[in-house]
Order: structure tokens, then C-alpha cells, then sequence
């Protein structure tokens, strides 16, 4: 169905996606690339066909600027809460690159996308939630193959996003993400780099039948 090359460059995009935060190169993502990625976001599946997502792009630098403001006082709470070890370690760990990046992608969630009788969803509710979650991730992998950067800031306080975009009622921003150019992608994760925590095997994260069942691997080795 794909050629070989095809595959193998959906692997690399895959591989290569980094969250990115200081390697903006100061330009903007032009409309019809944002177009693109967007759309690749709303191809996501979703719990009962309801799209539950929406995205609220903000350019205004001084939009940009005032939730970069917040952030940063976010941030600076995070790190008071920490030992004195771990702050040491967090101290030059870049958190987002919100004006840097020139865009700001605020994804929310609608749980009420679809009525009350969701196909999927009556056992499940945060099938929803999760609907949402895979275009943030569609998006952020159409990006990668732009030759993009994607941020995703999680320090902010929930009611003040949903204020500074206008959200209400029961609809939630779930993400905000700084989009734009970049000068190279990071090989390896910024929390990596900086010591913070590394990865884990995916043999570690793969088992045989229930969840404290022997690692498929070894499962594997000793058939
Ligand atoms: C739900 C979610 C929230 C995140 N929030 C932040 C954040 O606020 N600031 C940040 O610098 N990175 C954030 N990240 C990025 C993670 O730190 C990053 O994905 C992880 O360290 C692995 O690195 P990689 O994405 O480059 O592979 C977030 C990622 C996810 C999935």
C-alpha cells in the first residue's frame, strides 16, 4: 500500500519529534503550513465520531507575552515546591517557548460535542478526553514533517487559559502548544539532557498477557 521509503519516513518523523522549547528560530509558521497541520489534527479518530476538539491560534505578540507571563509564575511555583536537588536539576530546564515559537496552538475539549448518547463513550467518558489528546498528537507529527517545532506548555492554571481564550461552560483547554520553526531538532529529549528523567526499554513497557506478566522479550527468549 506504501512504498518502503514512505514507511520508513513516517517511522522517522515518529523518532525525530522532539517537544521543543528553546530552538525556535524567531520566524513564523506560515498559513498555508498551519492550514496543513491543522487539518492534520482534525483527521484524529474520535470517540463516536464527535470531534470534540477545537484550536484557537494565537499570533498576537502581546497575547503571547501576557501568557508567558503566567507561565513563568507557574514555573517559579513548581520550583519552590521542589527539594533542593531536584531544583538544582530544574533551575536551567526551559519549560516552553511561547513567544519565541511566534504561534500558540490552544487546543480544548467539549465534552458535550455529540449529545449524551456517544458511541463508545457510555462506559468510558474520558474516551472524549482521549479523542482530543490524538490530535494534539497528529498535529505535532504533521509538524515534524514540516520541519516544524511543537512545544506542549502544561504549567498554567486551568481557569485562567480558559479565560484568556474565552472557553466556557463545560469546554476545557487541554494543551497550549507553541508552534513554529526551528533551527535544528534536538536527538535527544530536553528532560534527558538536562538529567531530569531518562526514557525506559520498551521492553520494559511490553508484556505478556496481564500487566505484572514477564516481559514479552524474555517471554520470547526462553520459548
Ligand atoms: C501532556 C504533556 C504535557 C507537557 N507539558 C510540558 C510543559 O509544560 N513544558 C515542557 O517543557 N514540556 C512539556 N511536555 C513535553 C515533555 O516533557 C516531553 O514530551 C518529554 O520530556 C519527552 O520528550 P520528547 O517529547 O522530546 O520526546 C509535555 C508533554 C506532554 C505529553
Amino acid at each position: 500500500m506504501f512504498s518502503t521509503d514512505a514507511r520508513d519516513a513516517l517511522y522517522d518523523i515518529i523518532r525525530m519529534r522532539r517537544d521543543v522549547r528553546a530552538e525556535f528560530s524567531g520566524d513564523v509558521i506560515s498559513d498555508d503550513v498551519l492550514w496543513r497541520v491543522l487539518g492534520a489534527a482534525h483527521h484524529a479518530p474520535s470517540v463516536g465520531n464527535t470531534q470534540p476538539w477545537d484550536f484557537i491560534v494565537v499570533q498576537d505578540r502581546q497575547r503571547l507575552e501576557q501568557f508567558a507571563e503566567h507561565v513563568a509564575g507557574c514555573r517559579q511555583a513548581f520550583a519552590d515546591s521542589l527539594p533542593e536537588d531536584r531544583k538544582g536539576t530544574f533551575g536551567p530546564i526551559k519549560v516552553e517557548g511561547i513567544v519565541e515559537s511566534g504561534t500558540g496552538i490552544v487546543v480544548t475539549y467539549d465534552p458535550e460535542r455529540g449529545g449524551k448518547h456517544i458511541l463508545g463513550r457510555h462506559t468510558i467518558d474520558e474516551s472524549g478526553l482521549f479523542s482530543a489528546v490524538l490530535a494534539i498528537q497528529n498535529l505535532w507529527l504533521a509538524a515534524t514533517a514540516e520541519g516544524l517545532g511543537v512545544g506542549w506548555v502544561s504549567f498554567y492554571e486551568e481557569p485562567f487559559l480558559a479565560d484568556f481564550v474565552g472557553a466556557s461552560g463545560p469546554v476545557r483547554p487541554i494543551a497550549w502548544l507553541c508552534v513554529g520553526p526551528v533551527t535544528a531538532l534536538q536527538e535527544v529529549p530536553d528532560l534527558e539532557r538536562f538529567g531530569w528523567r531518562t526514557g525506559r526499554p520498551l521492553t520494559d513497557a511490553v508484556h505478556r498477557d496481564t500487566f505484572v506478566g514477564t516481559a514479552l522479550e524474555q517471554d520470547i527468549a526462553e520459548a
